[in-house]
């Protein structure tokens, strides 16, 4: 797949300590090997220990020595995010970059027929987690002479439209505090930024879509590349910024597919 720009150098990240929180999903999974290509250490973070042991070995695979780090966002205090942040200095040394690939959807649904608890543990695990994880880890990332933190957002054209529920809000939210954060850091070594993948053929695609045949869309791979690239002093360029790759493939089809709205009336989402 053509990256363009996007496509990082493979020694990109070499020496490096970098975080990927939702390391369980397919982005998550992509970044970390992408970034364990380019020469950095991972440490997994995600809730699903069999998967992210089997990412480890795979990993191991690949001649890195990168570290499970299990934690659920959705219950995860601020004083574990602080002992996380402990025991990545203790095993790691350091740490050089962050990409928060977790993301909590739950299908489209209708903000009415919403119960308040589950649009709170998405705006919990997309917003809160990040900016206590981020928090938590800031003094190590400050002492890096070159460190990076990068979000993951969705396409408000996309998610700010209806269904997409508390999933849709917290992108916006999540971009106005990678705003917030890129500002006060700016004269820091960290560099704030976000990524906008197009769609990708994952399993939180597919919880909206449930229909629409396979290779549709990339695959989280094609956008990993893109991460290192943010990771990477050369990402310098999109500090503050979202960035949104270009990646073959990424455009819509042209035939449109059916969505899936199983509360909704007709009118539909793209
Ligand atoms: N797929 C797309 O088309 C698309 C488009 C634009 C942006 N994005 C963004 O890309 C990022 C990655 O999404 P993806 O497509 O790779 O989806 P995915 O495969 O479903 O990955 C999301 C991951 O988040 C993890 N997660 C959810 N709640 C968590 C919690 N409480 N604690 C720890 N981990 C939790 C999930 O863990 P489990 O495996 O344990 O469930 C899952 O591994 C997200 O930020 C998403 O918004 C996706």
């Amino acid at each position: 797949m053509s990256m363009g720009a996007s496509t990082p150098e493979p020694a990109a990240l070499a020496g490096r300590v970098i975080l990927v929180a939702g390391a369980n999903g397919a982005l998550g999974e992509s970044v970390a090997r992408a970034c364990v290509s380019a020469g950095a250490n991972v440490v997994l973070l995600g809730r699903r220990v069999p998967r992210l042991q089997r990412l480890h070995d795979a990993l191991v695979a690949m001649g890195s020595q990168p570290a499970i780090y299990p934690l659920d966002l959705l219950g995860a205090s601020a004083a574990d995010y602080a002992q996380m942040a402990a025991r990545i200095g203790e095993a790691c040394g350091r740490l050089d970059g962050i990409v928060h690939a977790a993301a909590e959807f739950q299908g489209l649904t209708p903000l009415a027929n919403t119960e308040p608890v589950e649009f709170a543990q998405a705006l919990h695990v997309n917003v809160t987690a990040p900016f206590a994880l981020t928090q938590a880890c800031l003094p190590m990332l400050r002492r890096a002479a070159d460190s990076a933190v990068v979000f993951v957002l969705d396409d408000p054209a996309r998610v700010g439209r209806a269904y997409w529920g508390g999933y849709g809000v917290s992108k916006f939210a999540l971009r106005g505090m990678m705003q917030v954060w890129a500002d006060e850091l700016e004269n820091s070594p960290v560099r704030v930024s976000a990524l906008q993948p197009g769609p990708m053929q994952t399993g939180l695609r597919a919880k909206a879509f449930m229909t629409e045949p396979p290779g549709t869309w990339p695959p989280a791979d094609a956008y990993a590349g893109a991460c290192v690239h943010l990771l990477s002093p050369a990402g310098a360029a999109h500090r503050g910024q979202v960035w949104t790759p270009r990646i073959d493939g990424s455009q819509p089809p042209a035939v449109a597919v059916s969505i899936d709205l199983p509360m909704a009336p007709a009118g539909g989402v793209s």
